[in-house]
């Protein structure tokens, strides 16, 4: 698929909701053709722009880039397609591979079995050419591919990530329903945040929002503490390309002067959230202390508060009403000047809060349907009615 000016095609996969804020990113650090599609957006770019959007874009799951794309309406096509690639230009014989299956609306509706048809191509071929097959190595394999039927349209793509971008490598241990990192980032970036006033999370559990904040606060690349990437094990792997990326990066970190701060009152995740900022050197940036967001005090004036409270899953619903008619209580008192984005799949629960939304965002928590609910907190916000409206 590659053609003048050394761009291809490439694809960013993203949770569903943060596809425009995804396409923003890719835009800013020059992606060509930007389309947004379906947790999905897809551009051109060369290998400069497909190892940046590996390192720098907080929003992305995985960067894909497609070398075939035919019709399939059944198991032979797929394979007699796949077979026909000549995959020795990817990998050696003697490398691994992983194959992910994706299946959409489609004659085909199991994903592995389009995942061990691909495999079973990918080795045969091999095995025609040089009458030995490289084996699979599903947790750490030399060359990732992704095989994403949908409807009778199959594209066969290298995966240039390797493992999920959401798996930043900051997060040594987690608490009880910690956040999607990607998910983290992109409240972020979707509630506007300019880094002009300080950040909170008074609920912080493991600290992946605070965390987010930091790094996005600094302009730290969201791949800053991660082990690797797919594309440094490929062929055409240009490691000067790759450090002079890094190096450069390293000279568009920023300072960022006002505070971020979260709570929480279990003693447990504040244990976490503190050994996960000082894995990521990233002490002197976050301040962290155990409190219940009755009790915290928040630093005066204007400033953001992001949260992710409990969904009640594990909290009786009476607690849990209870727990958001606070929230919406200490709201009111104590973060005057702030704006407040609470992400919940409760709705229910969130109209306890009793301040009235000026913006409701659909995200997922995993399978969770969320609402992202912005407030803006100010003098008048006490005297709001109790409950909100939907
Ligand atoms: C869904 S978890 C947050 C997960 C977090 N975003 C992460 O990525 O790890 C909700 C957190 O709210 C905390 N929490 C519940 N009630 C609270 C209260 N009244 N005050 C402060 N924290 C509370 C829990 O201890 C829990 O850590």
């Amino acid at each position: 698929m590659e053609n003048k000016k050394n761009t291809f095609q490439l694809i960013a996969k993203t949770l569903f909701g943060l596809e425009e804020i995804l396409a923003e990113e890719l835009t800013g650090i020059g992606a060509l053709d930007v389309e947004i599609l379906k947790r999905a957006v897809k551009f051109r770019g060369d290998n400069e722009l497909m190892y940046k959007a590996n390192y720098l874009c907080r929003t992305a799951l995985r960067i894909l880039k497609p070398i075939a794309g035919f019709e399939v309406n059944n198991e032979d096509d797929l394979y007699r397609n796949v077979r026909k690639t000549e995959w020795w230009k990817y990998m050696d014989v003697n490398d691994t591979l992983a194959i992910d299956g994706v299946v959409s609306n489609s004659v085909f509706t199991h994903s592995k079995y389009v995942a061990l048809k691909t495999k079973d191509a990918i080795v045969d071929s091999f095995r025609d050419k040089f009458d030995k097959r490289p084996s699979v190595n599903i947790a750490n394999p030399t060359l990732r591919i992704n095989t994403h039927i949908y409807k009778n349209q199959c594209t066969v793509s290298l995966d240039s990530s390797g493992d999920s971008l959401h798996k930043r490598g900051y997060r040594t241990i987690t608490d009880k329903a910690p956040i999607n990192e990607v998910l983290a980032a992109g409240m972020i970036l979707l509630s506007g945040w300019q880094k002009d006033c300080n950040f909170v999370d008074p609920m912080c559990g493991s600290g992946t929002i605070l965390i987010e904040a930091v790094l996005f606060a600094n302009n730290i690349p969201a791949g800053y503490y991660r082990k690797g990437f797919g594309f440094e094990k490929w062929k055409d792997f240009d490691a000067d390309l790759w450090n002079n990326i890094k190096k450069e990066s390293l000279t568009e970190q920023t300072e960022f002067e006002y505070k971020i701060i979260g709570s929480d009152s279990s003693h447990k995740a504040i244990g976490i959230a503190k050994q996960n900022k000082r894995f990521a050197r990233l002490h002197k940036d976050i301040e962290i202390c155990y409190n219940s967001i009755e009790n915290q005090i928040p630093p005066e004036g204007k400033g953001i508060l992001i949260t992710n409270p409990p969904y009640g899953e594990r909290l009786k619903s009476d607690d849990l009403i209870q727990l958001y008619k606070t929230i919406g209580d200490v709201l009111k008192k104590k973060y005057n000047g702030y704006t407040a984005w609470i992400i919940s799949s409760d709705l229910e629960a969130l109209k306890f809060v009793g301040l009235k939304p000026s913006k409701k965002i659909i995200l997922f928590n995993g399978p969770l349907e969320c609402r992202f609910a912005k407030y803006e907190i100010y003098e008048g916000s006490r005297k709001q009615s109790a409950v909100s409206s939907r």
